[in-house]
């Protein structure tokens, strides 16, 4: 017998324009948690893509308990063991959620004892004993539409789990769990490994990888770097293996100071009760407002309700002492208002267009000549400059967005709101899904914009980025404002303590 339940051997995988994979490897135990680490674009998705049978690997081989196999397709994955949750979430909002669980691998009866039908209460019936397992409490009857990302990604893991599989890919399961889900998240995880499941595990968040991963493997451009026990790694260990060098800072020196009040909020209240109410703050020209909070303290909602997402019931939004009236997102982006959202795999991006078109869609009306023809050269540049700036990952601007890896469409959304060069940018979770390397930039990006006297209001739920770029901070709990803290004398401690001040 083999030591290992699951390796892959030499794998080598190419993409017009991108080689992929060059001869990587992965081996993983029964009953242990393995990190795979990389940049964004440094081949993790594909290589797990190429393990589900989704991709064909150019060269390479696999083995499972030691004998060789061909994984055909994600079907024959599954019969052989392999489950995988994406990076991203491929649901069909309107089915119901016990539907999603089984699609495509509906239970069958036979009506009449031949004629095969989808067994729908045994398919609820398993549905709910799949969400109970993974402690969601939900009607697997209801549309999956009506669940927030979040709970989406917890009924794809629920529903890798109900494949009883033997492996189990989680392709950046975190990435918009609360603290809480992803607490339950790593029971489930623990409940796997006692069942001898091995476990990929990709994510960016490295306090996570540590707490959770037996073994890290590390990949850089495709390549094979090494793989390591991780008992025995700090996460500047990690960094530097995956950057192949030291990153010495974090965050961007700051040195301007705010000036005057730009954007006004006051007593801004949601025709929703449980939601946002009787919020007010201002942001100046050139500061970082940080807004922090629990995940369910409606900072995301507030945001949308001031973009004109949601409706409000009262309160007033002035723009250089102004009155800004905002019932659609337009009203606000015709006054200089951007927003970037959270969900951007849902809303963000244009899957079929280039990354160029996606870079360069919202901003269009800049780049005209006579105020009709598009320059295409200024387009270009502008692309380019993007490309340059966030080390975006594409063999060229032409190449359609979807086939970029997850971090590098991120990259480029950002790319697009920076392109419109808004007086005020919102922006939830900016570095959600980005690698460390990328995150630098993308805060040197940030910095630069607040510089050039732009108001960043930032939703973020890493305590480091709050409190590394934030000229203050608004901390929410629960739909209210609870406290506005001075960036400098901020902690940890004082921002969890107005998190949790429910009344
Ligand atoms: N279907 C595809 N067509 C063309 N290129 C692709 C395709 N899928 C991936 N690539 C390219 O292969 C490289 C590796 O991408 P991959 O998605 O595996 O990266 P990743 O390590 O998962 O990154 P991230 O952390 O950003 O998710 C990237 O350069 C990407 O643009
Ligand atoms: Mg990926």
């Amino acid at each position: 017998m083999s030591e290992y339940l699951l390796e892959m051997k030499d794998v080598s995988k190419a993409f017009p324009g991108v080689q992929a994979l060059n001869h990587a490897q992965l081996q993983l135990k029964s009953g242990h948690v393995h990190a795979l680490m990389g940049e964004n674009g440094a081949g993790k998705s594909t290589l797990m893509k190429c393990m589900f049978g989704i991709y064909r690997m150019d060269e390479g081989q696999i083995f499972m308990d030691g004998r060789p196999v061909v994984i055909k397709d994600p079907i024959d994955a599954l019969s052989k063991g392999i489950s995988m949750v994406h990076q991203e979430l491929q649901q069909v909002p309107a089915r119901s959620i016990g539907e999603n669980i089984y699609l495509g691998r509906y239970p069958v009866k036979k009506l009449f004892g031949f004629i095969p039908m989808v067994d729908h209460k045994k398919m609820y019936a398993d549905a709910d004993r799949v969400l109970k397992k993974v402690k969601l409490p939900y009607d697997s009857t209801k549309a999956v539409g009506i669940l927030s990302t979040s709970q989406m990604q917890l009924v794809e893991i629920a529903k890798a789990v109900s494949a009883g599989c033997r492996v189990l890919i989680l392709d950046e399961p975190t990435s918009s769990l609360t603290e809480s889900e992803v607490e339950t998240l790593f029971d489930i995880i623990n409940d796997l490994k006692k069942d001898g499941v091995a476990i990929v595990y990709i994510s960016h968040k490295m306090e996570e990888i540590l707490k959770i991963s037996d073994e890290v493997t590390v990949m850089r451009d495709g390549h094979y770097i090494g793989t390591w026990d991780a008992k025995t790694l700090t996460t500047g260990d990690i960094i530097t293996k995956m950057v192949g060098r030291e990153l010495t800072r974090l965050y961007p020196e700051r040195e301007n100071v705010p000036g005057e009040v730009v954007f006004e909020v006051e007593d801004f209240t949601s025709i929703n009760p449980k939601s946002f109410r009787h919020v007010s703050f201002s942001v100046r020209k050139g500061e970082i407002l940080g807004i922090s909070g629990l995940v369910g303290a409606q900072r995301t909602e507030l945001m949308e309700g001031l973009f004109g997402i949601r409706e409000h019931s009262s309160g007033k939004i002035k723009l250089y002492g102004k009155e800004l009236k905002v019932s659609c997102p337009k009203d606000a982006i015709d006054h200089g208002v951007a927003m970037l959202t959270e969900n951007r795999r849902v809303s963000g991006i244009m899957g079929a267009l280039s990354v160029s078109d996606n870079i360069s869609i919202s901003s269009l009306k800049n780049y005209l000549d006579y105020g009709i023809a598009i320059n295409s050269e200024k387009v270009e540049k502008l692309v380019a400059e993007d490309v340059e700036k966030m080390k975006i990952k594409t063999p060229s601007g032409e190449t359609p967005i979807q086939t970029l890896s997850g971090g590098n469409q991120q990259k480029v959304i950002i790319g697009r709101w920076l392109a419109n060069s808004p007086d005020v940018l919102i922006l939830d979770e900016p570095t959600r899904g980005i690698d460390v390397g990328a995150k630098y930039e993308i805060y040197c990006i940030i910095a630069e914009l607040a510089k050039q006297g732009k108001s960043i209001l930032m939703i973020s739920s890493e305590m480091g980025e709050i409190l590394g770029m934030s000229d203050r901070i608004m901390v929410m709990c629960d739909g209210r404002c609870t406290g506005i803290l001075d960036g400098k004398d901020a902690t940890q401690e004082k921002i969890m303590a107005l998190a949790t001040q429910f009344e």
